[in-house]
This record gives structure tokens, sequence and C-alpha cells, in this order.
């Protein structure tokens, strides 16, 4: 059989265009680590996200002296956590699930970029050098508003970065005549103590109180409110840590008041409909 030249060299050009295809998509697989989100991690139930343990707080969770895990949920529109804050010098692993539809977390700039996809967790670990601040984007098409699906990574100086967690337990009113306490949580989850003061703003007293709190592990504090401090206003509060800050405010009720209060609880359940179309001409006249 004879074989026109053009026919050969046509041929061999198809062929090796082949080969190239193949090549390419080997380099970009193994050479340069593009993957599909792979299964290895267990898959998630993407409506009970909330229950789940990697995923119900979304967080950045340190796991070795400069190791960290971050776990991201990508949802319509926008990252759970917002800003993802991680120290300077560090191997962070990032777990990112989707709540919905299909999303992606990608980091401007970088090489990081993964698919979002509801059910399955991509895996992705990036070690970090210097500071600085990243946008984080959605680069699938997820619904009207993809275009403004946007996050932050921040990459802050080892100084500045901390895992701590402030919660405080005061209540919102209290009987004339008795002290308020309000209890403060400060939970450290970084390995390594934590040595700080927290600060409790009353009225125009402060308290401070010195504290130290072992790595993964919670510390309570509790301040004491006289009755004299509260007296019968209301008491403005602010406890403050570090850069971490949380406020109320405690009001005095007056037990005789209380008493009213309830006698006109009842007569409003006697007169219901009354107080009903008392409501309502309330409304119209505003
Ligand atoms: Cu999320 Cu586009």
């Amino acid at each position: 059989m004879n074989i026109h030249s053009y026919e050969k060299l046509w041929l061999a050009a198809a062929m090796l265009l082949i080969v190239g295809f193949i090549a390419t998509i080997t380099y970009g697989s193994v050479g340069l680590g593009i993957t599909m989100v792979g299964d290895q991690e267990p898959t998630v139930e993407p409506d009970a996200l909330n229950e789940d343990e990697r995923f119900g707080e979304p967080r950045v969770e340190q796991v070795g002296e400069n190791e960290y895990e971050a776990y991201v949920i990508a949802q319509m529109f926008t990252f759970q956590p917002e800003t993802i804050e991680v120290p300077e010098d560090s191997e962070v692993t990032f777990y990112v699930t989707s709540r919905d539809v299909i999303h992606s977390f990608s980091v401007a700039g970088t090489n990081i970029n993964t698919m979002a996809i509801p059910g399955e967790v991509a895996e992705m670990t990036v070690e970090f050098d210097d500071p600085q601040e990243y946008g984080v984007v959605c680069n699938e098409y997820c619904g009207p508003d993809h275009h403004n699906m946007e996050g932050q990574l921040h990459v802050v100086p080892e100084d500045d970065f901390d895992l701590t967690e402030l919660s405080v337990d005061a209540p919102n009113e209290v009987d004339a005549g008795e002290d308020a306490t309000i209890d403060v949580a400060l939970e450290n989850r970084m390995h390594d103590t934590l040595e700080t003061t927290v600060t409790l703003e009353a009225g125009d007293e402060t308290f401070t109180e010195d504290v130290t709190v072992d790595g993964e592990d919670t510390t309570e504090t509790t301040f004491t409110l006289e009755e004299s401090l509260l007296e019968a206003d209301d008491t403005d509060w602010t406890v403050t840590v570090d850069d971490y800050e949380e406020s109320g405010t405690v009001t005095v009720v007056d037990d005789s008041a209380d008493d009213d209060d309830a006698a006109d609880d009842e007569d409003a359940a006697d007169s219901a409909d009354a107080d009903d179309e008392d409501a309502d001409g309330g409304d119209d006249d505003e």
C-alpha cells in the first residue's frame, strides 16, 4: 500500500500532538500537583455542618509547634471564617467544604486554589513565610452574588497572633440590694501558656486580675459588683483582655416595682382584647 507523503506528515503531527497533550496533563497533575478534590477525607453532610465535629465551628487550630489547621466553609456568598488569621512562618493545612452549591477557595496571588464541593472536604497544606494580607475569592459561578463572594487571609507577625476566646457571663438585671457577679472565661487554644490581664470597667471603677491560662485550657475569673456600685442606675461594664472586649449593662430592678408589674400582667390577661385594640391605636398614631 502506498501512503502519500503528506498523509504521513499529518499522521506524525497528530501523533506528536497526542503525546504532547498527555505530557502536559501528566505534568499538570504530577509536576504541579493539580488534582481533583480527593476522596481520602471523610465526607460531610452539607445540611448538618453546624453539628459536624470539624466544621461546626469554622476556625484555625494549632496542631503542632508551627503547624495549624484551618476549617473553612464556603457558602452563598461568603466564607466562614470571613477572615482567616494565621501566624508567619507556619504550615497550615486547609480543610474546605461547601454548605450549598459548588464554590471555590482561591487565595489571590498564590497557587492556593481548590473547589469547595458540598459533601466533600478539600485538603491543602501551605507554608507561609512573611506577614501579608491576601484576598480570598470564589472562582466557580455559584449564583447572582458570586462576584461579591470574598474573604480574607491574614498572615500576621507571630507576636500579634493568638487563639484566645473571651466569653463573659453577666446578668442583665439584679434585684435592688443585691450584688452582681460577672464571670469571665478565657480560653487559650494555643499550645503555649498565655499570661495576660483581665480588666473590668464598671461605672467609675476598674478591676484587674492577672491570669495565666495553660495551653488548650480555659481559666475563669469572677468579679463581684457590689450593690453600692450598682445603686439604682444602669451600670455599663466592659471586660477587656488584650484585643478582645465584651460589654453590657446591669440594671437594678426594684422589687416593689416588680410586684406592680405582676399585678399589671394579670390585669392585662383579663383584658387582652382591649389591650390589642390599644396597641393598634398606638401604631396608627405613629
Ligand atoms: Cu461562590 Cu462563586
